[in-house]
């Protein structure tokens, strides 16, 4: 039981990877706020995942809802543990970009990241035993890819601020660090197939298949494969890691 006694909240938690970490910390004894802009989503999980698992609502793109969340978070406890999971997914060629989609993108991937730090950090900081902080990059951060520049540049983005906070926040005895999964199976990447459909003429699953034959461990990742990282960042074994973006990827990227 390696969170025994500590409070996790883990936001875009209502399925995916953020539902696969927030069942892993809570099977290590912590307690888990699942924190989704899909409250009915979010409380079905923590109801799955049994009495250490609580729903909260948050949409990390507005400040007046991280408040709110905090609020009802603050109410019952302290937190140790952030996971900035939530993000959205877009593609387009350069030329046909909207303004739409890269301000939502920025605003849940980037600004939603940051100010999530910011409000945890600053409750971490008067709580005064440090914490940690993990944020949700991507192999997508690491280089940039013709269709997908608005997500790359977020995840680039998100990299960045993980080493600016990391390096801000270690006085405090608050960790940040950031985990750059590759290609992940499940309904995220269902959407990236059928978007990759669209935009390269593809059957149904043929972009999947052909990622995950690229991968030089043989497959896609699964939701699985990460949350062994996310335990040991979030467990006090990586108290000594600041700053840093670990590839989870099957081998597609050396840092
Ligand atoms: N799946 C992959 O292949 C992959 C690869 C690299 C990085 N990642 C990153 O890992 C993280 C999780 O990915 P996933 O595949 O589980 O995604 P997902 O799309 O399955 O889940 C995202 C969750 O975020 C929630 N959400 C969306 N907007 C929100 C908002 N404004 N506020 C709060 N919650 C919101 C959704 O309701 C959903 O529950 C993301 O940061 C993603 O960019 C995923």
């Amino acid at each position: 039981m390696r969170l025994q006694g500590k409070t996790a909240l883990i936001t875009g938690a209502a399925r995916g990877i953020g539902r696969a970490f927030a069942a892993a910390y809570a099977a290590e004894g912590a307690q888990v706020w699942i924190a989704d802009i899909n409250l009915p989503a979010a409380r079905a999980a923590a109801a799955e995942i049994g009495g250490q698992a609580h729903a909260v609502e948050l949409d990390v793109s507005q400040q007046e809802s991280i408040d709110k969340a905090m609020a009802e978070v603050s109410a019952t406890g302290g937190l140790d543990i952030l996971v900035n999971n939530a993000a959205l997914f877009d593609m387009a060629p350069i030329v046909e970009i909207s303004r739409a989609s890269y301000d939502r993108l920025f605003s849940i991937n980037v600004a939603g990241t940051l100010f999530m730090m910011q409000a945890v950090a600053k409750a971490m900081i008067a709580q005064g035993r440090g914490g940690k902080i993990i944020n949700m990059a991507s192999q997508a951060g690491r280089r940039g890819e013709a269709l997908v520049g608005v997500y790359c540049a977020t995840k680039a983005a998100v990299i960045s601020l993980t080493q600016s906070a990391g390096l801000d926040l270690i006085k405090h005895g608050i960790n940040v660090n950031a985990i750059a999964p590759g290609v992940v199976d499940g309904e995220h990447w269902d959407h990236v197939d059928s978007l990759f459909a669209r935009y390269e003429g593809r059957a149904p699953g043929e972009k999947k298949r052909l990622v995950g034959e690229a991968v030089p461990f043989g497959r896609m990742g699964t939701a699985a494969d990460l949350t062994g990282m996310a335990i040991f960042l979030a467990s006090p074994e990586a108290d000594y890691v600041v700053a840093q973006c670990y590839g989870v990827d099957g081998g597609n990227w050396m840092a």
